[in-house]
């Protein structure tokens, strides 16, 4: 069994704590070293965007993992982080979500948290930086995304507490990540994240990435992670894009 052990650095600003990590990544960190910020100045988000992150309204947390699992199933750490996430929402906040692929945890249809794992060198070889960012106040998010945005204190009807999301959150990590490692993990982690996927099967969706956008019906997802989309050309495999549910014409 792999035992995962945080400790968590904290700060009061920071660019990115994705960024921070990563530095200390490089300068030799081990894992399960994990960093908050109470703001970033430059959060960043999937696909090159920024991810706001104004003061006191959202938890930012990254933590450094060195998985000992075949490169190939490295893309269900993002997997592992949705079901994580999921549970330390529902336990410390009794919030319930679902998860768009790959990553998004919902609350209803609107985005409550996003994850964003980045492979990184280091010198004792490659590592991902775990990094989390969920909207606890309304404040975390810019108004223009009100429709397609919500926080824990919109979504629970009280007010959020950061504390003890962030403890649920270390100690689900550690829970499924180490399920990763174990025999059948992987296959382990695929069911459970497409148990909590209303995306996983049967949506119509539309697939956006870069110039190319897809339009089908999702049937799954591969063993490495991958969504299975069912287009008029047959099933086509989504490593990369952006998921949104196809508006009926
Ligand atoms: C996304 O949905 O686009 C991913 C957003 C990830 C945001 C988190 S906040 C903590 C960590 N630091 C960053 O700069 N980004 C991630």
């Amino acid at each position: 069994m792999k035992a995962f052990k945080p400790r968590i650095l904290r700060f009061e600003s920071l660019p990115s704590t994705n960024t921070e990590l990563a530095r200390q990544a490089s300068e030799g960190a081990g894992e399960g070293l994990s960093i908050v910020a109470d703001e970033q100045t430059a959060g960043r988000g999937r696909l090159q965007r920024a991810w706001s992150s104004p003061k006191g309204a959202g938890l930012y947390f990254s933590t450094l993992l060195r998985p000992a699992i075949a490169p190939d199933q490295w893309p269900l750490i993002t997997f592992m982080a949705a079901l994580a996430v999921g549970d330390a929402l529902q336990e410390a906040c009794e919030v319930t979500t679902d998860i768009k692929w790959p990553n998004d945890l919902l609350s209803g249809e609107r985005k409550v948290c996003g994850i964003l794992a980045e492979v990184v060198e280091s010198p004792s070889g490659r590592a991902v930086v775990l990094g989390i960012g969920v909207n606890l106040t309304a404040e975390a998010y810019p108004a223009e995304l009100a429709s397609v945005a919500i926080s824990v204190a919109e979504a629970s009807g009280r007010g959020p507490e950061r504390e003890s999301l962030l403890a649920a959150l270390v100690r689900a990590v550690a829970r499924w990540y180490s399920l990763l490692h174990e025999t059948d993990g992987a296959e382990k982690i695929v069911a459970a994240w497409a148990s909590r996927s209303s995306y996983a099967s049967g949506k119509a969706v539309q697939v956006a990435n870069g110039d190319e956008v897809w339009q089908g019906i999702t049937r799954g997802v591969e063993s490495d992670g991958a969504l299975r989309l069912e287009t008029t050309d047959g099933i086509r495999l989504v490593r990369a894009g952006d998921v949104s549910i196809r508006a009926s014409n």
